[in-house]
């Protein structure tokens, strides 16, 4: 069966509302610096924002570390469409590619660092798996793969506020995450030194932030 593409806001009309519904419940400044500040990227990393949707990460990344190389993927022409513009009128010369996950236009090893936001909840269990496994190609050996996305809910409360994420994006492609399953995911497909670094309660549940790392060549 071919799997069902799964756009920003699960309709194509609603995209151009992606920007402020994310900022007013998700907390989305407060994650993504959260993010940003784990990964802690260097002068000359070559950085990429994995399904990058319009490009608030991808944007604030650069700004973070200016001698930075970013590229933003997304499978969505539309996406990426606000992406590009929303760079230029941050002045960034940034680089977006229209991809899906699963199979990348790069060869092994092109980056230093791998971010992802609000997207594996996309894919079903397959695809989030195919997915991890080629970010693990696409990763130099030693390099760290940061995701944040919706987790295992803190409490009840958070777990009913989810049921809304839920009703929008699908119950087959959510259930893994908020059952906590990431990070499991992350190490079967071969990374390690894989963990929960920070939670984050919202009004639409809780938000994990997960690093894992691809081994270093021959070496656990
Ligand atoms: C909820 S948005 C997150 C966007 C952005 N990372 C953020 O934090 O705001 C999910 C994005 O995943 C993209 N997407 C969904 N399935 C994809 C796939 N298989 N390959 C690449 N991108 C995909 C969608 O087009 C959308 O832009």
């Amino acid at each position: 069966m071919t799997e069902r593409y799964i756009p920003a806001l699960s309709y194509r009309w609603l995209t151009p509302l992606y920007d402020p519904l994310v900022a007013w419940t998700t907390r989305e400044r407060a994650f993504k610096s959260a993010l940003l500040e784990q990964a802690r990227l260097r002068v000359g990393d070559r950085v990429l924002d994995l399904a990058c949707g319009t490009a608030t990460l991808t944007i604030a990344a650069q700004r973070a570390q200016p001698g930075a190389a970013i590229t933003g993927l997304d499978g969505d022409p539309a996406i990426l469409a606000r992406a590009r513009a929303k760079a230029a009128q941050a002045g960034l010369d940034l680089r977006f590619d229209e991809a899906k996950s699963d199979r990348m236009p790069y060869t092994d090893g092109s980056f230093d660092v791998v971010l992802s936001s609000l997207f594996f909840h996309h894919l079903n269990r397959d695809a989030k798996r195919a997915t991890l496994r080629e970010v693990h190609r696409v990763l130099r050996p030693g390099s760290w793969l940061h995701v944040a996305d919706w987790g295992r809910a803190a409490n009840p409360l958070m777990r009913g506020a989810f049921l809304l994420v839920q009703l929008l994006d699908g119950f087959e492609t959510t259930a893994d995450n908020v059952a906590g399953l990431l990070p499991r995911f992350m190490t079967d497909c071969g990374f390690v030194d894989v963990g929960e670094a920070r939670r984050f309660a919202t009004p639409l549940g809780t938000i994990a932030l997960y690093c894992a790392r691809k081994p270093a060549q021959g070496r656990p």
